[in-house]
Parts: C-alpha cells; sequence; structure tokens
C-alpha cells in the first residue's frame, strides 16, 4: 500500500468501501446533530482531510458552506472537478504552524469533521487541539477512525481518543461505536469520538 494519498486520489470515489464509510459516518452524525433537520443553514464547516469531498458533498446542502482541507493536491483536483457550489477545496497544510500563512482566516467553524484521517496523523493529540482552537464557542469537533484494540496498532483506541478530545479541552466528549465495514471476510469497528467547544 502506497503512502502518498495523491496515489488514491482517482480511483477514490470508484472504491464502494470508502463511499460506505462516508455514508455511514454522515448517517451517525446526523442521528447525534442533527443535520438535515434545517437548523444548521447558517454553519459554518470544516472538512478535515476531505479527500475527495464525499462527506463534503453531504453536508453541503445543510449548511451555509464547507470548507474542504487537504494535504493531497490529487485529491483536492478530484474534489476542485465536482465544483459543488458552497464548497472551498483547499490543498493545504492547515496544521502548518511554521508561519507559511497555512490557513490563516479558516476559523469560526461550527463543525470541524475528520472523517479517517487522525488515525493517520503522526502528532494526533495536537492536531486535535489546534483544530479545536477554530471552533466558535459551542462547535462541535467530530471523528471517524478505525477502532485499535491497543495503542500502537492502525487506528485509534477509545482511550487516545478521549485523551485527545479531553486535552484539547473539549467538553460533553463522546467516544463510542459508530458502524462496522467489512473487509474481507473482517469486521472492521469504526469510532466516533467528539467534543464541543466550551462557551467563552
Ligand atoms: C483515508 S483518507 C480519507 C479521505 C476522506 N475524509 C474520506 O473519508 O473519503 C485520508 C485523507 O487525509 C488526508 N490527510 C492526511 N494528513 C493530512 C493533514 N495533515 N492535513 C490534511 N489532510 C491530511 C490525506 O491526504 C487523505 O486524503
Amino acid at each position: 500500500m502506497s503512502d502518498d494519498w495523491n496515489d488514491y486520489a482517482d480511483g477514490w470515489d470508484g472504491n464502494s468501501d470508502v463511499r460506505t464509510y462516508a455514508a455511514r459516518a454522515f448517517a451517525a452524525l446526523d442521528a447525534y446533530a442533527g443535520i438535515t433537520g434545517g437548523g444548521w443553514q447558517d454553519k459554518r464547516v470544516l472538512d478535515f482531510g476531505c479527500g475527495t469531498g464525499l462527506l463534503s458533498d453531504k453536508l453541503a446542502p445543510h449548511v451555509r458552506d464547507v470548507a474542504a482541507v487537504d494535504t493531497s493536491d490529487r485529491m483536492i483536483a478530484v474534489l476542485q472537478e465536482k465544483a459543488l457550489p458552497n464548497v472551498q477545496a483547499l490543498h493545504l497544510d492547515i496544521l502548518d504552524s511554521s508561519g507559511q500563512g497555512a490557513g490563516e482566516g479558516l476559523s469560526g467553524f461550527d463543525l470541524i469533521c475528520a472523517s479517517s484521517v487522525c488515525g493517520f496523523l503522526p502528532d494526533y493529540k495536537s492536531a486535535v487541539a489546534a483544530l479545536a482552537g477554530r471552533l466558535n464557542s459551542g462547535g462541535l469537533f467530530v471523528q471517524w477512525d478505525w477502532l485499535a484494540p491497543e495503542e500502537g496498532g492502525s487506528g485509534l483506541t477509545e482511550q487516545q481518543v478521549r485523551d485527545a478530545l479531553r486535552d484539547a479541552d473539549l467538553g460533553s466528549i463522546r467516544v463510542e461505536h459508530a458502524f462496522t465495514m467489512e473487509a474481507g471476510g473482517q469486521a472492521m469497528p469504526v469510532l466516533m469520538g467528539s467534543g464541543v467547544r466550551a462557551a467563552e
């Protein structure tokens, strides 16, 4: 398996497992936060590690706008070709704090989603803290990742997620089994972790 996400961009949307994952993640989010209920029409969303925008595409009709960011230029190119009206597709590293201006102005979000991204990051904990700082007061951070039975495996443990959300000063923390994917006859559980930025 390549470790360059660019290599997966062209075939990403053709992969039914990837589409199913996005659909189940959105359904879990909708069940929790009522995205399709009409109350999110004026809300701003950041889709972190958006890939080709499968989740952005589902969120966009129900919110004001979606900033979709990814470090893979090929993933972003596929999303840009979709020309979704209220989705801004951005090739940048929003976690880069080296002063290169990455992600300037990308703050004040009511919802930040990270679908199958956090488990691949070299410093997951710092990433959650940085992203949480881009939420409005009362804003919601949500992630989905493969559930790892123990630290060091692929994916994240429930405890790792709980600790990262707590250390990012998020409240109303929930970490739960969201859905299960099947791959090669194997059941692969996916967890959903969420937390809310406290009012100031
Ligand atoms: C498994 S894919 C998930 C894509 C998409 N969220 C989906 O569910 O279809 C992981 C994505 O995270 C992106 N990614 C990895 N590290 C990133 C970072 N530091 N900032 C933004 N995106 C990142 C990759 O380029 C890739 O597109």
